[in-house]
């Protein structure tokens, strides 16, 4: 019985060629597959890039909203009768997380007693500046916050 089974089942030259064939293959790949990603129009594969998906259209309910944690950034979603809207939910005053008060209609910050409207407008307390609005988009189902 012989010692040396692969040099039966592949000579050296041709496993090297393969090697190298499977080599060339996988850099043509790699090279090939992101430029085809590019030009594969964007309503195939989703928003653009910088989008975060936030969840199924249907799991905010309207007046109802979800706070999330994405790409860093803390988000508010508000959906509202006619859109959705997002906004970072960070308290411009001191930092506090503000949350969406369905009753007033306005996002609150439990802090300090800050408000904001649905633009992030200060309403009411101390918060210096309005709150970072995001642009939403809807596609499929789906609800995308640009960042
Ligand atoms: S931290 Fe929000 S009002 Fe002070």
């Amino acid at each position: 019985m012989d010692e040396n089974v692969f040099d039966q089942k592949m000579p050296r030259r041709s496993f090297l060629d393969w090697l190298i064939r499977g080599g060339l293959f996988a850099t043509l790949a790699g090279m090939l597959a992101p430029a085809l990603a590019y030009l594969w129009p964007v309503t195939h594969r989703g928003p653009a890039t910088g989008m975060a998906e936030i969840g199924r259209e249907d799991e905010i309910p309207v007046g109802g909203s979800k706070k999330m944690v994405t790409g860093g950034t803390t988000l508010l979603v508000v959906r509202t009768a006619k859109e959705f809207r997002a906004f970072s939910a960070v308290c411009t005053h001191l930092g506090c997380i503000v949350f969406w008060d369905s009753q007033k209609n306005q996002i609150a910050c439990p802090c300090h007693a800050g408000f904001f409207d649905l633009d992030g407008h200060v309403v009411a307390g101390p918060p210096p500046r309005p709150l970072q609005v995001y642009p939403v988009q809807v596609m499929d189902g789906k609800v995308f916050v640009k960042l």
